[in-house]
């Protein structure tokens, strides 16, 4: 393996900052859906498109014919999330750097290095053992809208004998993992407005209503200290993990002590004590405030009452719980919440409904077989807290939608200093291409799918 070239390659990639929330990157969105394209043209793909948008395209390809062979469709993601806080990464987001065996960069784990491992590992066959396709999109972070309407528009993308999706982690180094589900999202914008304007604090300050103060005593109602989420109806569709579910992840090498001092890096978990850690990262739904907004933030003081307030704040959510029902269940507490004299809104931005995935189809034995051959053990299965929206959708041809990943728990995805082990890379690449070939002699698959 050439890993020199592999590394320069996977750097340009890499080095365009194709953050698909931000309307100040559609240009670098659009180059590195440019550079997604290129890179599939040299795979042999006769008909590379564009679709569904000229800045954030999903990037469609169809790989050589082999006539006979299963279909396999290749689903990533090229856009990435914001790099901020700049100042905390030690080299900058969008110049990759190797360290110690590690390559540094926003997108380095999630999910260009993984989209690129793929790529390679059908690079690494020479001659393609089955039918390759490719759905390859640039707005996963920011809610899939392209590629959902694509898929409602048209479905026959899907079709396929199998879908592989890599987005994901190892549960712990030398332990590969396949996701069993993945936890939905419920994405929002809370706002209180307690008068027509700010006013002066000393003017008005003992009688006139504050937006933050109102906002804050709102979100707080909305959780428990000790992490009971409370909003009506909300825990009634969430299904418990089955008993093997919960002695699998016992079994992993995961240690709650290890966990908060390393990972967290905080000084105690908090959430339902009654749940293990794992549960509650899995199993179990959330509420987070990710940040407030208005009022005086900027530098030296301003006395000000705020007339308005907003949150932004979301939900994961669990098997079998449904984004349309969560999106009025929280609208319903927020209007139950606010006081008479508050007036409060909800505007939902974006969501995905949670994923589970029967890991029963034979190709299933056939990762497991390509990471035990490659890296000296089978997958494990397990849940991932993290969502990707489309998901449900790529699964609705039939076939079965394989998560996993070369990624590791530490990668620190979506934070400052993301990296992705180059032994996990150049693992990942041994491990996919194993798995492609074995595709190849996939039995039992349905037919009319070439
Ligand atoms: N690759 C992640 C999802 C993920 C993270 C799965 C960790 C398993 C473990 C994906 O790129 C992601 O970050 N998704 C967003 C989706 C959202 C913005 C709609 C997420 O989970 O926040
Ligand atoms: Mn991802
Ligand atoms: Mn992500």
């Amino acid at each position: 393996m050439d890993t020199d070239r592999l590394l320069r390659d996977l750097t340009a990639f890499l080095r365009i900052p194709s953050v698909s929330t931000l309307p100040a990157h559609d240009a670098d969105c659009r180059a590195a859906a440019e550079w997604v394209a290129q890179a599939l043209r040299r795979l042999g793909c006769g008909d590379v498109q564009f679709l569904g948008s000229d800045t954030h395209p999903v990037v469609w390809g169809v790989g050589p014919e082999v006539p006979g062979a299963p279909t396999l469709l290749l689903y990533g993601h090229y856009d990435v999330q914001p790099p901020d806080p700049l100042d905390e990464w030690t080299t900058a987001p969008f110049e990759p750097t190797v360290r110690g065996g590690r390559l540094f960069a926003r997108g380095a784990a999630d999910d260009k290095g993984q989209v690129f491992c793929l790529l390679e590992a059908v690079a690494a066959c020479g001659r393609p053992p089955v039918n390759f396709r490719f759905l390859i999109e640039g707005q996963e972070e920011s809610g899939s809208r392209v590629l959902f309407e694509l898929l409602r528009r048209e479905p026959e993308r899907t079709r396929a004998d199998v879908v592989l999706v890599a987005d994901m982690a190892y549960v712990a180094p030398g332990w590969p993992a396949v996701y069993t589900a993945l936890r939905g999202l419920c994405y929002a914008d809370i706002t209180v407005r307690t008068a027509k304007s700010d006013l002066h604090s000393g003017e008005f300050g003992g009688a006139a209503p504050n937006a933050h103060e109102e906002l804050l005593r709102l979100l707080g109602r909305l959780k428990t200290p000790d992490g009971k989420i409370r909003i009506p109806g909300f825990y009634l569709a969430v299904r418990r993990p089955t008993r093997t579910e919960l002695a699998t992840w016992r079994s992993l090498p995961f240690k709650e002590r290890e966990f908060l001092k390393h990972r967290v890096q905080a000084k105690a978990l908090t959430g339902l004590k009654a749940h293990s850690v794992l549960e509650r990262l899995w199993a179990l739904p959330t509420f987070e405030i990710h940040g407030v907004l208005g009022g005086f933030t900027g530098d030296g003081a301003k006395t000000v009452i705020p007339a308005a307030a907003t949150a932004k704040v979301s939900l994961r959510l669990v098997p079998d719980q449904k984004l349309k029902t969560v999106e009025r269940q929280l609208a319903a507490a927020v209007r139950r919440l606010a006081p008479r004299y508050v007036q409060a809104s909800v505007r939902f931005l974006h969501g995905a409904d949670p994923a589970t995935v029967a890991v029963t189809h034979p190709a299933f034995k056939l990762l497991d077989q390509a990471f035990r051959e490659v890296v000296g053990r089978g997958t494990v299965p397990a849940r991932a807290g993290g969502s990707i929206p489309v998901v449900p959708a790529l699964g609705k041809g039939g076939a079965p939608v394989i998560l996993t990943g070369i990624g590791l728990p530490d990668d620190r995805l979506h934070a400052p200093d993301e990296k992705l082990d180059l032994k996990q890379l150049w693992d990942g690449i041994g491990v996919f291409r194993r798995f492609y070939e074995l595709l190849a002699h996939l039995k039992g698959r349905r037919r009319g799918t070439t």
